[in-house]
């Protein structure tokens, strides 16, 4: 098998762009994460100057991490000088996903409103392709039937045309550790290469059972919390999921029933396909603990998930 090169793969990209692309106006829809930055910087090396053709565009779906918008128009400011823009539609999210409780409906659901959100993006930016970071995993669990995740339409069934969409995929065949290595190759700030992964539907698929606004407010805490206390590289994902049932817990020697947190910390052993737990320091997992039962309110029980995948897959749902 002919040995991965970045920099091939990087021109070859660019070539397969500039026919497709052939001179229209692009919408990059970015996440926040390295495979979204890197299908950004492929566009941009294949327009040259002519950056006024692209358009940087995050969804504000209520469910991303803290400050995550923020840092990421903060960068595109810097590193680019080009203004991300933000399309903020949270509450459309947080009422479409209202009493939803099965995590496929889920993410139907999120899928639906997102991509009926690009098409509008889209048409408001007067721009006819758009640029998305699905990945070789992605595609492959869902083909297996294993998760339906979000950005995979074609393969899903989905016409992306329904959407009004020209999609152009330029990381598809490659595993995160590839896509790592062509960030490398870019010169993409490494603060994106240590990034955890984080899915597409966000929060809505780290909670278990309704998302509500004050249950994001929960989960985003803890989950700021669990990734600032890691830092091992043989770490591929740690965070916090909210778990659906009430638990009896004591508050100022007083009865009180709260919530339940279960903390996944994930090494993967074949790209995504495979994992096995962390075997997190018990200082470490004492110190995250206490922290989530001081610093977000309303949670009264912490568990630490041991399973490998599979069975288990990475998110909980
Ligand atoms: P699972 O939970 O299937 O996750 O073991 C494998 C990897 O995929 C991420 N993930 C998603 N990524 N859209 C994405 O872009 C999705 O719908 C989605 N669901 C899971 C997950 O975080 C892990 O890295």
């Amino acid at each position: 098998m002919e040995r991965f090169g970045p920099r091939k793969f990087i021109s070859k990209k660019i070539q397969t762009f500039r026919s497709f692309a052939d001179g229209k106006k692009i919408l990059v829809a970015i996440s926040g994460g390295i495979d979204s930055l890197v299908c950004f910087e492929i566009v941009l090396n294949a327009v040259k100057d002519q950056k006024d053709r692209i358009v940087p565009l995050i969804l504000e779906t209520g469910l991303l991490r803290e400050n995550e918008v923020r840092e990421t128009q903060d960068h595109f400011n810097k590193k680019y000088r080009i203004e991300l823009q933000k399309w903020d539609r949270q509450d459309e999210f947080l009422s479409a996903l209202k009493g939803i409780i099965l995590p496929e409906e889920k993410r139907k659901i999120f899928r639906d409103v997102f991509y009926r959100n690009m098409s509008q993006a889209m048409r408001s930016y007067s721009t006819d392709i758009l640029v998305q970071g699905t990945i070789l995993p992605d595609i492959i669990e869902t083909q297996k039937g294993i998760k339906l995740h979000f950005n995979v339409l074609h393969e899903s069934g989905v016409n992306p045309l329904n959407y009004g969409l020209g999609l152009f995929e330029p990381l598809k065949e490659l595993t995160k550790a590839r896509v790592r290595m062509v960030a490398r190759s870019l010169g993409i700030h490494p603060r994106y290469l240590r990034i955890q992964p984080f899915p597409g539907p966000g929060f809505a698929i780290r909670i278990s059972g309704e998302v509500t606004a004050e249950r994001v407010k929960k989960i985003r805490k803890a989950t700021t919390i669990v990734e600032s206390e890691l830092n091992s590289p043989k770490i591929f994902q740690g965070f916090p999921v909210l778990l659906v049932d009430k638990v009896t817990g004591i508050q100022n020697d007083t009865s009180v029933t709260g919530d339940i947190i279960a903390i996944r910390i994930v090494e993967v052993t074949k790209d995504s396909l495979l994992a096995r737990p962390y075997r997190v320091p018990w200082l470490k997992i004492e110190k995250i603990t206490k922290r989530i039962l001081n610093e977000v309110p309303g949670i009264v029980r912490i568990l630490y998930d041991v399973t490998p995948k599979p069975p288990g897959t990475i998110e909980f749902a």
